[in-house]
This record gives C-alpha cells, structure tokens and sequence, in this order.
C-alpha cells in the first residue's frame, strides 16, 4: 500500500475549505502578523477571545480552537522555532509543530478529516525556506505512513517559490 502523499497548492489559508488550518503562532497565541494576523482576521474577535483562555503554548507545541468566521471549522494553533543558524534544536522543535499538530488533529473530537499547513516559520521567524520544506514533508509522510491520517493534508504556500520548494521535497520523499 502506497503512503498517502500530501497536496501543495498556493492560496491564502484563511479561504480553505477544510476541517482545520494550522496557524503559525507565536507563543502568547494572542495574534501578530503574517499568516497569524491573517487567520484572526478572517476568525474575527471569538478568535482571540478563545486563545486567551488558552494562556499561550510552548513552541513546537499545538493548541486547537473553533474557526469562528472562518470556513473551516477548527484552528491548530502551533508556534515554530525562530531560525537562529540551525546549531539548536530548530528542527526538531519544526518537526514537532507538523507531528504534534496532526496528533491533535487525529485526537480531538472534532473527526477532523482534512488539515492545511501554512509553511511554518519561514516568514518572520526566518527558517530557510529550502531547509523547512523537507522537514514539513518528511514530518506529513511520517504521519501518513504510520497513523490513521487526515483524509487530506494540504501544505497551503503563499507563493510559487514556497510551493517548488515543497514540490521538490515531496520529490525527494516520494521518489517514483
Ligand atoms: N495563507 C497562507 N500562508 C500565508 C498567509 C496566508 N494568508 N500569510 C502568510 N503566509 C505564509 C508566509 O508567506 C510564510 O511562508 O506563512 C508562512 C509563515 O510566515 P509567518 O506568518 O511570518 O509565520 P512565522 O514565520 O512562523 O512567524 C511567526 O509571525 O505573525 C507572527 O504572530 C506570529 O510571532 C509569530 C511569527
């Protein structure tokens, strides 16, 4: 049986229409920019109310809320490594947000059955793009080979470059 593969479109995250979004938080979960601002945006004020209860996560970690205005029904709130050169624990700590959100997913009674990932850490917090990619990849295919999945995991990119660099890791990983 062939691992299931996940897709990689180009969009904005807050406009899908899945079971979950993963948002790329910073660790007081209580908004920023980038994808973050986005999804509270587009959530509206429940949003934040609701991450306020929450009183923040550790990075690498991964909180879930209703989606509010948003079309899908759930926000995984997850907080990526700052990139600081790559000597500390960036990628295991990366890995962590993909692995440990999933693991939320499949766990929460929400039956969420489709999931999509912005690329996570590679805008204010810097993570080479070409670096995170594979991790995201390597970290869904792990999943998907070894637990009941997500019927759909979906690396949302915001752009053409963000989206090759998946492409050429889902590649690498699933070689033909
Ligand atoms: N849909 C999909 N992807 C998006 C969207 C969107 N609407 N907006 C931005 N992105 C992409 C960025 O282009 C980047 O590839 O999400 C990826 C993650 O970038 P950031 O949002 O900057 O997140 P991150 O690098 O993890 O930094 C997190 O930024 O916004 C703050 O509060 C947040 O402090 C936290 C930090």
């Amino acid at each position: 049986m062939t691992t299931p593969r996940p897709e990689i479109i180009v969009g904005d995250i807050t406009r899908l229409n899945v079971d979950a979004i993963v948002n790329a938080a910073n660790s007081t979960l209580l908004g920023g920019g980038g994808v973050d601002g986005a999804i509270h945006r587009a959530a509206g004020p429940d949003l934040l109310e609701a991450c306020r209860k929450i009183g923040g996560c550790p990075t690498g970690e991964a909180r879930i809320t209703p989606g509010y205005n948003l079309p899908a029904s759930h926000v995984i709130h997850t907080v990526g490594p700052v990139w600081k050169g790559g000597g500390g624990a960036e990628a295991a700590l990366l890995t962590a947000c993909y692995t440990n959100s999933l693991a939320l997913a499949n766990d929460s009674e929400a039956d969420i059955q489709s999931i999509a990932f912005p690329a996570i850490s590679t805008g204010v917090y810097g993570y080479p793009p070409e670096k995170a990619a594979p991790l995201a990849i390597t970290a869904c295919k792990a999943w998907l080979t070894l637990n009941k999945p997500p019927q759909r995991i979906v690396l949302c990119c915001f752009s053409d470059d963000s989206a090759a660099q998946h492409v050429a890791a889902l590649e690498e990983a699933y070689p033909q």
